[in-house]
């Protein structure tokens, strides 16, 4: 069955110039974008966004990353898509992802590291939601 999951390519991969090969990786690798917008987050709604993560150390720089310019955030279906999508991003240790992956060539290190992907189902519906409304996605 088709899955979504969400995709946010991240301030450092869109001011980079290089959210293009990305999306070209994703459509290469049978991935439809199905919601598409760009946007530059405020703090407060990288803060939502990432709710899950406010106990964690890094909860303070990551949101002040994730708002420090545009994002492009999509909507992505294809069978199985929440999982391949994260073999595809590769470890969030963009030092450690493996070579192929998106964050073995657009990422910096751990924080700075070109992509986001949903890592559930339940994420997946929080996070579509959190951006999208039904009207903007395509059927
Ligand atoms: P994401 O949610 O962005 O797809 O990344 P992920 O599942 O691979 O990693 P997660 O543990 O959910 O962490 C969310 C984001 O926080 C930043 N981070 N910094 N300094 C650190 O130790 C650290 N750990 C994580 C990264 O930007 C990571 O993608
Ligand atoms: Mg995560």
């Amino acid at each position: 069955m088709k899955e979504r999951t969400l995709s946010i390519i991240k301030p450092d991969c869109v001011a980079a110039k290089n959210a293009g090969k990305v999306i070209d990786l994703l459509e290469a690798n049978g991935f439809s974008i199905i919601g598409m917008k760009k946007i530059k987050l405020t703090k407060e709604q990288a803060e939502g966004f990432y709710i899950v993560h406010k106990e964690r150390p890094f909860y303070g720089s990551l949101t002040g990353f994730m708002s420090e310019g545009a994002v492009i955030v999509m909507v992505l279906e294809k069978e199985n898509a929440i999982n391949d999508y994260r073999e595809l991003m590769g470890a969030t240790n963009s030092k450690e992802a493996k070579p192929g992956t998106i964050r073995a060539l657009y990422g910096t290190d751990i924080e700075r590291n070109a992509v986001h992907g949903s890592d559930s189902k339940e994420s997946a519906d929080y996070e579509i939601g959190y951006f999208f409304n039904a009207l903007e996605l395509l059927q």
